[in-house]
This record gives C-alpha cells, sequence and structure tokens, in this order.
C-alpha cells in the first residue's frame, strides 16, 4: 500500500509494500529516537573514572495509553551510555534496588573474571557490587546486561542493559563521525511482545524453539522512532539487545552503507554493504549517507541463510521482513568528513601458534557437547600466553543458535572451511552459527590467571543459554594443574 502524508517539507511518500510491522495497525514511525544520555564518570583519589547504576523498577509508555512495568539503569528502561578510553582505570558501584538478586555482565570486556559479572558475581537487593579494572583492548561499541544463571532472558527482557563505548586515544585522528548524539548514534534494537494491558508477554507456553519472539519493534525503547539527520554522514552503533530476534539490515531502497567496526573492534578498512545479518548480542558500526531530506527506512529483510529462512521468527506467521526506524534527512546537512580508507591495523592471532582445538557442538535448545551447564563444573583450562582454535559446530534441527565467549575477543578463521565474507574479518565475541554448519574461531590467552572464577561462554539466544547452552572455563598459568570445580562456590 502507498501512504500519502502531508508534511512539512510537502507530499511525502511511503512504500509499504511487503514491509509489515505491527499488529497495532498502521505504525507510523514519527516518535523521535531516544538517544541514552552520557552517563558523566566523577574521579575518585585513586584517579579511577567512578560511574553509579542503579537497577531500577519502573513503568513507560511505549505505546500511547499502555503502560508497561520495567527494568532500567538508573531509570525505568535501559540505562545511560557508558564511555571510557583505553588505558582509563574504571570502577562501577552498580546498586540492586529492584526485588531480585541479578548481576550485571560487561559483554565485549576484557577483564578478570572476578569483575566479569556473569552468574558467579550476584547482586542481593539493597547490595552495591564495585568491580574495578583497566580498559585495555580497541575502540569499540560494547553493552552490558544482567547474567543471572537460569533468568537471564527474562531480566533481560525488563530492559536492564545498556551500551559502553571504548575509545582509544591512538585513534583521535581517525576521522570518523564521532558526535555523541550527533552523528554517532547507538541504536539498541529490540523485539517485545505486549498484553493488552501493555504488559510485556513473557509466557513461556507460547515460546518456541528460540523463547520469546515479539512482534513490535523498539530501537532505544523508542516505538516507532524517526531519527532526524543533521550532517552527509552518520555513524550507527547497533546492537542486537533482543532475547531471540535476528535482524537482516538494509534499506528500503536498497542503498549500501558501510561498515566500519564489529563486535570487539574497527575492520581494517571499511567495506560496502547493503544487508548485515545481527544475531542476538552482535553489534555493528555502519555508516550511512544521508541526502538533504532524505526519508529512509532501515528495514530487517528476511534472512536467507544456507536455504533456511527460520520461519520461527516470523511476524505473525508472514513475511518476515518489518520496518525498524526512519530516518530523515535535514533540508541542509553539515558536511561531514569523507571516511579513510584505511581504519585500524590488526594483529591476527595465527593459526600455527595454536595449541589446542577445542570442539563445541551446539544441539537441541540447551546443551553443549551433551551436557548441560553446570555452575561447579569447570568445562576447561586455557593456558596464558597461548592461542587455541576453537571449532563450533551445530547439528541444525530447526533451531538457530549462535555462540558468545567471555574474556576474548576472537578472529573467524572459516565458515563451512570457507574464508568468513568480508563483514565477519574483524574482532568478535559473537558469531551466529548457521544450522548443520560449523565455525572456526581463533584468539590469544594473554593474562587474567585465576583458576578460582570462570568466564562463561554460551549461546546469546538468552532462552537456550538459560537451559543450559552454557559451559565455563577458566585462564591459568602455563605448567599448572586447572581444578575441575569451581572452588567455594558459595563464596562467589
Ligand atoms: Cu551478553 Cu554471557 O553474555
Ligand atoms: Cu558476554
Ligand atoms: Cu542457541
Amino acid at each position: 500500500s502507498v501512504v500519502v502524508v502531508l508534511g512539512g517539507g510537502g507530499f511525502m511518500v511511503w512504500m509499504f509494500n511487503e514491509a509489515k510491522h505491527s499488529n497495532l495497525g498502521e505504525l507510523t514511525f514519527e516518535n523521535p529516537l531516544a538517544i541514552p544520555e552520557l552517563l558523566e564518570p566523577t574521579t575518585d583519589d585513586q584517579g579511577r573514572k567512578v560511574f553509579d547504576l542503579t537497577f531500577t523498577a519502573g513503568e513507560i509508555e511505549f505505546i500511547e495509553g499502555q503502560r508497561t512495568e520495567t527494568w532500567g539503569l538508573n531509570g525505568p528502561y535501559l540505562s545511560p551510555t557508558l564511555r571510557a578510553t583505553r588505558g582509563d582505570e574504571v570502577l562501577i558501584n552498580v546498586d540492586n534496588d529492584v526485588e531480585e538478586d541479578t548481576s550485571l555482565h560487561w559483554h565485549g570486556m576484557h577483564l578478570p573474571a572476578a569483575m566479569d559479572g556473569g552468574p558467579h558475581q550476584m547482586i542481593e537487593p539493597g547490595d552495591t557490587w564495585s568491580p574495578t579494572w583497566t580498559i585495555n583492548q580497541p575502540a569499540a561499541t560494547l553493552w552490558f546486561h544482567p547474567h543471572p544463571h537460569g533468568v537471564t532472558a527474562e531480566h533481560v527482557y525488563r530492559g536492564a542493559a545498556g551500551m559502553f563505548i571504548l575509545d582509544d586515544p591512538d585513534l583521535e585522528d581517525l576521522e570518523l563521525p564521532d558526535t555523541y548524539g550527533v552523528d554517532d548514534i547507538p541504536l539498541i534494537i529490540q523485539d517485545k511482545k505486549f498484553n493488552n494491558d501493555g504488559s510485556l508477554n513473557f509466557d513461556k507456553s507460547i515460546f518456541g524453539n528460540v523463547g520469546i519472539l515479539g512482534d513490535e519493534i523498539l530501537v532505544n525503547g523508542t516505538h516507532g522512532p524517526s531519527f532526524e539527520a543533521t550532517s552527509s554522514l552518520v555513524r550507527f552503533r547497533v546492537l542486537n539487545a533482543s532475547n531471540a530476534r535476528l535482524y537482516n539490515l538494509g534499506f528500503n531502497d536498497n542503498r549500501s552503507y558501510t561498515l566500519i567496526g564489529t563486535d570487539t573492534g574497527l575492520l581494517e578498512e571499511p567495506i560496502y554493504l547493503n544487508r548485515l545479518l545481527l544475531s542476538p548480542g552482535e553489534r555493528a558500526e555502519i555508516v550511512v549517507e544521508i541526502e538533504p531530506e532524505d526519508d529512509l527506512i532501515l528495514r530487517s529483510f528476511e534472512p536467507n541463510i544456507n536455504g533456511l529462512n527460520f520461519w520461527e521468527q516470523r511476524f505473525n506467521g508472514g513475511n518476515d521482513t518489518f520496518d525498524i526506524l526512519t530516518i530523515r534527512g535535514n533540508e541542509q546537512l553539515v558536511d561531514s568528513e569523507p571516511l579513510p580508507s584505511k581504519l585500524v591495523d590488526i594483529d591476527w592471532p595465527e593459526e600455527t601458534n595454536a595449541v589446542h582445538t577445542r570442539k563445541f557442538e551446539l544441539s537441541g535448545t540447551g546443551w553443549i557437547n551433551n551436557e548441560p551447564m553446570d555452575m561447579n563444573r569447570i568445562d576447561f583450562a586455557a593456558t596464558k600466553d597461548t592461542t587455541e582454535i576453537w571449532e563450533i559446530s551445530h547439528e541444525g534441527g530447526g533451531v538457530y543458535h549462535n555462540f558468545h565467549t567471555h574474556l576474548i575477543h576472537f578472529a573467524i578463521l572459516d565458515i563451512d572451511g570457507k574464508d568468513p565474507p568480508e563483514h565477519l574479518r574483524g574482532w568478535k565475541d559473537t558469531v551466529f552459527i548457521p544450522p548443520t554448519s560449523s565455525v572456526r574461531i581463533i584468539a590469544r590467552f594473554e593474562d587474567y590467571v585465576d583458576p578460582e572464577f570462570p568466564y562463561m561462554y554460551h549461546c546469546h539466544i538468552l532462552m537456550h543459554e538459560d537451559r543450559g547452552m552454557m559451559g565455563q572455563f577458566v585462564v591459568v598459568e602455563p605448567g599448572t594443574e586447572p581444578p575441575s570445580r569451581v572452588p567455594e562456590i558459595d563464596d562467589h
């Protein structure tokens, strides 16, 4: 259908051919996109940047006239954005002001296991947890979210999550759009299912193979969002913060855009594409060229991987193509500097240095290597100063998975024996594992030895993680015997 609207600039025409969105009738995408504010740190007497976050229960009107109970950090939904620079020492005070035990995990962060915020670092109601570490990794777009064992899906779904931007002083001269909220914009994409009274539907009896899938899309907590571009280039830091939904991102006019960064770092060179699949937990930094008075729709197109089209995640059983965000260009745009042709140098781990190849088989909806997660079991130990190859395979069978690991960022060596596509040749911490495929990744273990506190690896389809598609590893010194159980687990 074609909708004609009389707007400020005259007649504007939207084509809604094939795009479906809402079960609420026509969605007009006129709500200004919310931009989470940057949280100002204070500095303590040790020179650390101190951020204060509080888990908060609240209420939001995502949809006019409907009140939704939610969780957030320092507010009712999502969180202010954190931002720090390589070399900074940070201290983050996380207060729990909700009525349940939960945790806060720094997804993509390279840090000691005791600071990681996984299921061994629970925060009780009324308590404060104060992890501290030094930022020591490339510039990237990270995020944070709850990680309590067995209920991560529900806690994330309520909305307690935010973006964590890392800068690198060595990249100061790199000309990229970097004015937060102006030409450097977070896009936190989530799907939700609402009950008629506005409450979030998390009814496990309607879960399919991947858990909750919503039929309404929120970006930064805005339903039907519209972004007004004021410059000729806009950088979007896109985060799939959904429990299970895949987004295959493109624009309504099929224009190509530039990918400059993957999960945990910038690419060596920008690449041009017009579709990009993001599975839950993954991030992409893209730069979009805007024309004056542009009227653009960021859309998710039905994914098609290995000839499979993921019927699980279709909206209302229909075609799985739907709109996410409109982007409207101002009449006059500020001219952005052209993008550099070279971004960063990456010191890739070498396959010939690998001392181990480990296998991870994802099966059903909650197993890795034929067993579910056990909080007391350490599945393996990696040795400091070594390189490992991990081969993750997916038996297939009507369900999709991805794979995320804490601590390390990795490079993708190959997918089914073939070189990864260009857009996967950057640092990653989460990777989609196509059904029946096997993906080999490589990473170095460089520091943070601690045989007592494990790091997690898991499927980031959150229902799968909660059901046990997760395991734990520790990092040990060369020549030491790793423990096979988590010692004194009650103290953690
Ligand atoms: Cu984003 Cu172990 O998580
Ligand atoms: Cu993580
Ligand atoms: Cu999975």
